[in-house]
């Protein structure tokens, strides 16, 4: 039987809860596709450094590495431990170390669910840049706590990793309904965003079959809003993907529903697939999280591993049981209570 070993990271808060759910969800479309899911599961977490003053022992990328996936559920719990330090100390370094440069957040709305627009139909996969952009981490502070301190923070953008991002880009949108909206704010920044504008129309000649618009960041979110129907596949660098997916997520019905998945597309590394909201302390352990997004994210795994019947089956599953108005609105139903009925959809 085949088999495929999973890291599972549930991490902080409401990631224990929902990683939980799709884990038991995942071990049945599992059984039911013949083959097997051998989880391994890593307490790295807030709580962890707590313990030992590190979010993951010094050699816990090299523990990852053997693994055909991660599953995580939530990094942070800032009472406790700085997010800057939980998330560079674990989520951060995992995307980096294991070159998972394609973040891909799909946002429709699932059967059944409200969402804040007049639009219903709407099927957007938004793909962010996840290893460099703004998010690089290179800058520093000098003067601190006088009045001539200085912060910088550089935004990197290096040829390899803008060509290839857009490239994983077009490659989507070819395999979807053909159309790329490329996003910058290239009429402001005007040396890394005109670059990556360059290269968009370089790669555009290799891609005659997408139809490729690029925009700026402040047109893109009122477009996600006014009419979200227009787009397909979004590629946008790291910090305007990361606020667009918060806007995905709200025009989706929520947090609850958004999926995500850190895309080694090399395969050189282990891909990781989280769900896009944090370790919500205000509802860790009550019972009450959405496990949706988290279960959607363990779908996106399944089809990375290249079980596409079983992930389709859990979407199916997850969507029979939001058309039944299960785990429709936030807060209403219990974990559990939705879990179950996913498992019960899966049977
Ligand atoms: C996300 C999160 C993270 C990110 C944070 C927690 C660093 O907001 O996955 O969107 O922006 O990468
Ligand atoms: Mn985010």
């Amino acid at each position: 039987m085949k088999s495929y070993s999973i890291a599972l990271i549930p991490g902080d808060g409401i990631g224990q809860d929902v990683t939980e759910a799709a884990w038991d969800v995942l071990q049945v479309a599992a059984k039911a596709g013949d083959f097997y899911l051998e989880g391994t599961v890593f307490p790295w977490s807030c709580a962890h450094f707590m313990e030992t003053g590190a979010m993951m022992p010094k050699d816990g990328i090299e523990l990852l590495r053997r693994f055909d996936a991660i599953l995580l559920g939530a990094v942070g719990w800032p009472a406790q431990v700085p997010d800057s330090v939980s998330l560079h100390g674990l989520l951060l370094p995992i995307r980096k170390s294991f070159v998972q440069y394609a973040n891909m957040r799909p946002h429709r709305l699932l059967p059944g669910v409200e969402g804040p627009l007049k639009a219903s139909a709407f099927d957007i996969l938004c793909i962010r840049e996840n290893t460099e952009g703004e998010y690089s981490g290179a800058g520093g502070r000098v003067h601190q706590g006088t009045a001539d301190e200085v912060a910088v923070e550089t935004a990197i953008f290096t040829r390899t990793g803008v060509e290839r991002i857009l490239r994983f880009g077009f490659e989507q949108a070819r395999a979807r309904r053909g159309k790329l909206a490329s996003v910058t704010k290239s009429n402001a920044q005007k040396h890394s965003m005109v670059f990556w504008d360059d290269v968009t129309r370089e790669l555009s000649a290799a891609y005659p079959d997408v139809e490729v618009t690029s925009y700026h960041i402040d047109a893109m979110a009122a477009r996600m809003v006014m009419a979200p129907e227009t787009l397909d596949v979004i590629v946008a660098s790291n910090l305007f993907g990361d606020i667009l997916t918060d806007l995905g997520a709200a025009i989706q019905g929520g947090l609850g529903f958004a999926a995500s998945a850190n895309i080694n597309p090399d395969r050189s590394a282990p891909s990781m697939f989280e769900p896009v909201h944090g370790s919500a302390p205000d509802i860790a352990h009550l019972g009450v999280a959405n496990p949706i997004a988290a279960i959607w994210s363990g779908a996106l795994m399944l089809d990375h591993l290249g079980e596409k019947d079983a992930a389709a089956r859990v979407m199916a599953a997850i969507e029979a049981t939001t058309a039944r108005g299960i785990g429709t609105r936030p807060g209403r139903d219990r974990t559990e209570t939705i879990t179950a009925a996913i498992l019960s959809a899966l049977s």
